[in-house]
């Protein structure tokens, strides 16, 4: 259960593209949006770094000259500038917040359903990797993360970025020399704020990672919860608890104590450079006319008004820097989440080259066989032809053949070794052999959710490749060998076979998996809520269900593994005559232990470790005095 033993993965450096690609995807599907908060950001930052200040110099030195109280007019109207100039930056921030929100907001609403759209189509190969929980990380601390980078970080680094160079521009039109030292600031700033942040950065994109372990483990633990307590095994499963919180502690530590200690330093050094711009700039002032004081404009006089305004501007300028700094650990933990959601995006999806469709058929009045609009029962493969650019019409029959199929879930591990087989329409195939034997795969490769390594699948003559996937599955009703019961109604869950299928279908259905009766002694009949994966279900229940949602599915072959491996006896042979009832005119795959199950199947095939060794009807079987006679009379002898 413990994830220790699992290899270390080598983890790719953080991909340099993230950034772009999601200010791509951001800038591609809101442009619009996006240039208006672009807009609201420069009339922020210009009126934030320079406006403000400019006026401000200009009112203390109007007033540092003012000797009648007559010309305070000029100061009231550059007041009254002011404050209108304060009333368009709110306006513009609140434009900007209102449509970073919506933005915002609508990415993330995008983001996730591309993740889930994308999810839908990945082959079972993919989940076969992954924890589910892990998964789930994706669709929450990953976005999350983003959502901070996407609504705060980003936003923030362009104001402080045009209000920094703003800034600097009003700067240079007061002073170069105490420009210059502003700069030299700025530069050891930001060396410290590079340095911290690519600490914090490692860090957070690991805890982002550890933090996804952890959703995947407690989800592990919460599945495991009975099996836990079977064995007692609480103790053990706190400690591999405490190993993976642990991993994220430290991650998330040592990030957080990176990003945590710049902020300070960036703070302090900026009221440090607020200082040493006031002590020079007032010691310029002193030196009277032996310093000359040199801007943009020329040689401009260096006025209290200005060092008044530059110790402003020098504020807002470390402000902002310290700003982005701040903004750090959001921009690692969400490039981190950008890069895992990418990730998944990125995943290959099933491929499906399938060009053969099911569709429904009818016979015309010539006899031959046409596509039909509804449903009649009647199936027929539709097989284009592009070379002669016509479609002929193939009766769907149920006949599948295997020949010499190999298969391994990984190529180092062939699990399937020769297998051949040929079910003809109608024919009731069973598949016996031990625990592990390959039952279970070759129904896997039948609905092809995996592709053989080598061999031949033809269903009616069709190799199954051409055979669009989505129909391929929709003409097998599977029953499979682990139940799903998805949260809703007892009725929603067979309906799941086919969504169109009446409340009467639904009932016939259930009557034939012999599901009827529990059905109709449950609180509310067909309308009882069942719980998460039918946790108010026997076992046995759950089974009879899905073999409901297989029989309203009403497909023309049906494939049933160990459909009834946790009914009674007595439950069993009435499921097996309803079934038998269902398989009429359908080929049956069944898959069971008891061998009682597939007694009067047509053909039984004995599996023992991916090969098939044994081959015949029941009494065939039995007077061979082979595995199955071993298997059926218990004299199997155990190794
Ligand atoms: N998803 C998977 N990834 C890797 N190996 C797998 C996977 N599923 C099954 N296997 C391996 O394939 C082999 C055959 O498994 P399969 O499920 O077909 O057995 P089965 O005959 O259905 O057994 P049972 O009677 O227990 O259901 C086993 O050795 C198993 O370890
Ligand atoms: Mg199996």
């Amino acid at each position: 259960m413990s994830k220790q033993t699992k290899p270390k993965m080598k983890r790719p450096p953080l991909a340099k593209g993230t950034a772009s690609r999601l200010l791509k995807l951001l800038f591609r599907r809101y442009k619009g949006k996006l240039i208006a908060v672009f807009v609201c950001i420069i009339t922020q930052a210009v009126i934030g770094g320079g406006a403000i200040g400019i006026m401000m110099q200009q009112v203390i030195d109007h007033i540092d000259g003012v000797v009648d109280l007559a010309q305070l007019d000029y100061v009231y109207r550059l007041v009254g500038i002011m404050a209108a100039i304060f009333v368009v930056g709110i306006l513009a921030a609140t434009i900007k917040e209102q449509l970073m929100a919506i933005v915002t907001q609508s990415f993330l609403n995008d983001l996730r359903k591309d993740l889930f759209a994308k999810m839908q189509r990945l082959p079972i190969k993919f989940f076969d990797r992954k924890q589910s929980g892990e998964i789930m990380s994706v669709y929450t601390n990953d976005i999350d993360a983003i959502r901070q980078l996407v609504s705060q970080s980003i936003p923030m680094i362009i104001t402080a970025t045009i209000t920094v160079l703003t800034v600097i521009v009003v700067m240079a039109t007061y002073s170069i020399y105490l420009l210059l030292i502003t700069l030299g600031a700025a530069v050891l700033m930001a060396l410290i704020a590079s340095r911290l942040g690519m600490g914090a950065a490692k860090y957070f994109r690991r805890q982002q990672e550890s933090m996804a372990k952890l959703d995947g483990f407690v989800e592990e633990m919460i599945k495991g919860q009975k099996v836990i307590k079977v064995f007692t095994h609480e103790e053990e499963s706190k400690q591999d608890f405490d190993k993976v919180v642990g991993d994220w502690y430290l991650n998330a530590r040592n990030a957080h104590r990176y990003a945590n200690t710049l902020m300070p330093i960036m703070g302090n050094m900026g009221y440090l450079l607020y200082a040493i711009l006031a002590i020079v700039g007032s010691t310029f002032i002193l030196m009277g006319d032996s310093y000359v004081n040199i801007s943009l404009r020329g040689v401009t006089p260096l006025t209290v008004g200005v060092i008044a305004s530059f110790l402003q501007q020098c504020r807002s300028f470390s402000q902002n820097i310290g700003n982005v700094s701040q903004q750090l650990n959001s921009i690692a933990m969400g490039l981190a989440g950008a890069e895992r959601v990418f990730r998944m995006m990125d995943q290959q999806p099933e491929t499906d080259d399938g060009y053969v469709h099911l569709v429904y058929a009818r016979y015309d009045e010539e006899g031959n066989l046409v596509e039909s609009d509804t449903r009649t029962g009647i199936w027929a493969w539709r097989h284009p032809h592009k070379a002669e650019g016509t479609v002929t019409y193939q009766l769907l029959q149920g006949d599948i053949e295997m020949h010499d199929v190999d298969f391994g879930y990984v190529p180092e591990k062939i699990v399937l070794h020769d297998v051949s087989l040929h079910a003809h329409p109608g024919e009731k195939y069973a598949f016996v052999g031990a625990t592990g034997a390959g039952k279970t795969t070759i129904t896997n490769l039948l609905n092809r959710f995996y592709d053989i390594a080598d061999g031949k699948i033809r269903y009616d003559g069709i190799n199954i490749n051409k055979i669009c996937k989505p129909d391929l599955r929709r003409s097998l009703g599977m029953v499979l060998q682990d139940t799903t019961i998805f949260s809703g109604t007892v009725k929603d869950n067979i309906r799941y076979g086919r969504l169109d299928a009446t409340d009467e279908e639904i009932e016939a259905a259930a009557k034939l998996a012999d599901a009827h009766d529990f059905i109709t002694r449950l609180p509310q009949g067909y309308d009882t809520m069942l719980e998460a994966d039918g946790a108010n279900l026997s076992q046995g229940q759950r089974q009879l269900l899905s073999i409901a949602r297989a029989a309203v599915a009403d497909a023309p072959v049906m494939i049933m593994d160990e459909a009834t491996s946790s009914i009674d006896t007595r439950t069993e042979l009435l499921v097996q005559r309803g079934t038998d009832k269902l398989m009429k005119g359908r080929t049956v795959f069944v898959i069971a232990h008891r061998l009682s199950t597939v007694q009067n199947s047509d053909t039984i095939m004995v599996l023992d470790h991916g090969r098939v060794i044994e081959r015949g009807s029941h009494d065939d079987l039995i007077a061979k005095h082979g595995m199955y006679y071993q298997l059926y009379t218990g004299a199997f002898e155990l190794e």
